[in-house]
């Protein structure tokens, strides 16, 4: 794994753990941290020890957004050629599970990088939103899209025309969020919910996880189509015969994601 500047990566077994580290900026996603971040998020993905991924930032800042500093100056043609949204592209790429372990700030782009993990463990000291209408902007990272579809068109219009940051409790109760817990307990959280996830068949965590992802971008009938092949592929695993013969003999799995 190469030196990074902005972000700390830990493993433990099978999971390893990726902390934003910008402390004095709360964060905020430079071209640098995101090319970082990618460049992690791939590596990891690429290594056959790793077998899920948690995503944090610090307890007082998940992440304020894009860097309001690095963007002040800019014209729409430089916008354009820095093309800053192709590296979250890659990120909607990564195969194994990401779980957000979200504690303080995660507006803007924070929100947006939080909405790309798969499952959002939050602190209840949690303020979520998409702030970027309070600067003359609007949500440039798929806040329009993925928070839409996550907490339905009232609540995504809310936050979005008026900025407003919603509390821990109301993304829960919105479906933003998939659980809340104390913040001595957010990273531990999602470090054991990634540690379950990173002790099931990796293959048919693989093809689970795209096949939900499908979902998002295709029709029922395409989606339902996508998910039956998987399910068939399936029966070319190792760990398929394995998970049911175990069932079977009364045992437990060895799974060899193969
Ligand atoms: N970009 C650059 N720097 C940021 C930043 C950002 N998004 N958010 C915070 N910082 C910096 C501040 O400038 C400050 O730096 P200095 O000490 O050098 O002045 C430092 O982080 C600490 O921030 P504050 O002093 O403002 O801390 P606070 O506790 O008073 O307020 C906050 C915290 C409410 C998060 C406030 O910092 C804030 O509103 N930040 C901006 C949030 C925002 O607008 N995000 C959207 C960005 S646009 C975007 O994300 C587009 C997209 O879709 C990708």
């Amino acid at each position: 794994m190469p030196e990074f500047n902005n972000i700390l990566v830990d493993r433990a077994g099978a999971v390893a753990t990726i902390a934003l580290n910008r402390p004095k900026a709360l964060n905020a996603l430079n071209i640098e941290l995101m090319t970082e971040l990618v460049d992690c998020l791939e590596a990891l993905d690429q290594d056959d020890g790793v077998r899920a991924i948690v995503l944090t930032g610090s307890e007082r800042a998940f992440a304020a957004g894009a860097d309001i500093k690095e963007m002040a100056d800019a014209n729409a043609m430089e916008m354009l050629a820095r093309d800053q949204f192709a590296r979250w592209d890659r990120i909607r790429k990564i195969k194994k599970p990401i779980i957000a372990a979200v504690s303080g700030f995660a507006l803007g782009g924070g929100c947006e990088l939080m909405m790309h993990c798969d499952i959002i463990i939050a602190s209840e000291t949690a303020r979520i939103g998409q702030p970027e209408i309070l600067i003359g902007v609007m949500p440039g990272a798929g806040g329009t899209q993925r928070l839409t579809r996550a907490v339905g068109k009232g609540l995504a219009m809310e936050m979005i025309l008026t900025g407003r940051q919603i509390t821990a409790d109301e993304a829960l109760h919105a479906g933003l969020v998939q659980k809340v817990v104390p913040v001595e307990f957010y990273l531990e959280e999602a470090q054991r919910l990634a540690k379950d996830i990173s002790e099931k068949p990796p293959v048919a965590v693989r093809l689970a996880k795209e096949a939900v992802l499908k979902a998002f971008d295709t029709t029922i009938e395409m989606g339902l189509e996508y998910e039956r092949k998987n399910f068939y592929l399936l029966f070319a695993s190792e760990d398929m015969r394995e998970g049911m013969k175990a069932f079977i003999e009364k045992r437990k799995p060895e799974w060899k994601g193969k």
